[in-house]
């Protein structure tokens, strides 16, 4: 018997919705919040924000800022002793990736103890978490409604995926009016995340009619309104088609995971300091040449979403459209550009290959791939 789940939190999505916040809180039973974010967040007013509608609704909070681009464990383990020593009892991220994947990081090690290491790959977290509640800043991680975890072990230098049920938010909360505030070229690489999360999910082994629905929609909506909203931040249309294209590219890839570009992306985070989204322009469409033959009615499906024309065209031609499509995309956000042009050079790849076989995303992607298969698409990236 063929047995699939699909997990979701509730999701509370529109224009001014950050107002929801503080009943949000109360109803998943919290007093004293400790609010995750960052700098640039606290900046653009939105800090500010929820803190006025949490305490308006009675609750006390406490803020832990303290984050870099790219979520670390040296900042997870920070915000567990500020968490601790704060007598908060939930917790609350305003913000991008690393605000909310440290959110989850410090609710994990807050009610379960030990380390990150503990808990990498899939289900290793057996205790309940502190109720969570997740409003993103950006339109990229898809983390407020999935089961991920992504944070930079500084020792090892790579990301560890930390999957488990548990780290699904209790609410999500997607304001379209919060991804405003992010600059074009963030806008450009959280988008491009997002669309892989789309395209890694509709192509992965674990896929099903439920993640299939939102897979194809996140693509759909990223490929019709990205450029939009890289050109013109003003774009409240294609910001708000950009957040609800995160959002199903979040459910997608949190119940169907992720693939090879993601098990590759991970590693090279891990080394250099960029955005995971620009990592990803430079991987994704050499994955998708390798994995077509795996599954071309699906890359085909791709290219359909896509707004391609692929009438008349024979299976593998169609399916090689969406390659094209997705280089075409990559290239108008400004985001083409090899892992040589970041510093990337052929002696880290032995080491990335190897690390990125050990990673939780390469199970399901959908053609089986060796190390040394890993290695020369890594090469063909630089
Ligand atoms: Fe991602």
């Amino acid at each position: 018997m063929n047995i699939s789940k699909f997990v979701a939190p509730e999701i509370i999505f529109g224009r001014g919705s950050l107002s929801q916040i503080g009943e949000s809180v109360l109803r998943i039973g919290a007093s004293k919040i400790f609010l995750v974010s960052d700098s640039g967040v606290i900046e653009a007013g939105w800090v500010d924000q929820a803190v006025h509608y949490l305490q308006a609704a009675g609750l006390e909070t406490e803020i832990f800022s303290a984050l870099t681009s790219n979520p670390k464990d040296c900042e997870v383990m920070e915000g567990v002793r500020r968490y601790q020593a704060s007598g908060c009892d939930g917790i609350v991220a305003v913000g991008g990736g690393s605000p909310t994947d440290v959110a989850k990081a410090i609710a994990i090690l807050a009610s379960n103890g030990g380390t990150l290491p503990d808990y990498e790959g899939i289900n290793k977290i057996s205790r309940p978490l502190p109720p969570m509640v997740i409003a993103p800043s950006t339109s990229g991680a898809g983390s407020e409604v999935s089961q991920f975890a992504i944070i930079v072990d500084t020792a090892r230098k790579l990301k560890m995926s930390i999957i488990s049920k548990s780290l699904v938010p209790d609410i999500a909360i997607v304001d379209p009016e919060l991804v405003q505030t992010m600059d074009a070229k963030l806008a450009a690489a959280t988008g491009l995340d997002a669309f892989t999360h789309g395209i890694e999910s509709y192509v992965s082994l674990a896929a099903t009619p439920l993640t299939d629905i939102h897979a194809l929609k996140a693509i759909q909506l990223a490929s019709r309104n990205l450029r939009r909203a890289v050109a013109d931040r003003e774009d409240m249309e294609a910001n708000t088609n950009m957040a609800m294209a995160s959002l199903t590219a979040g459910l997608a890839f949190s119940n169907a995971i992720l693939g090879a570009t993601h098990a590759m992306t991970h590693q090279v985070d891990g080394l250099i300091d960029q955005h995971h989204g620009e990592t990803n322009a430079s991987i994704l469409p050499f994955v998708m040449e390798f994995n077509l033959s795996a599954c071309p009615e699906r890359f085909r499906d791709i290219a359909e979403a896509m707004g391609e024309d692929v009438t008349g065209l024979s299976l593998v031609a169609a399916a090689q459209q969406a390659v094209v499509a997705v280089r075409r995309l990559i290239a108008d956000i400004g985001l083409a550009k090899g892992l040589g042009d970041i510093g990337l050079t052929e002696e880290f790849i032995p080491l990335l290959s190897a690390n990125a076989m050990k990673d939780a995303c390469l199970v399901t992607n959908p053609r089986p791939a060796s190390q040394e298969d890993i290695a020369e698409i890594f090469r063909k990236c630089l």
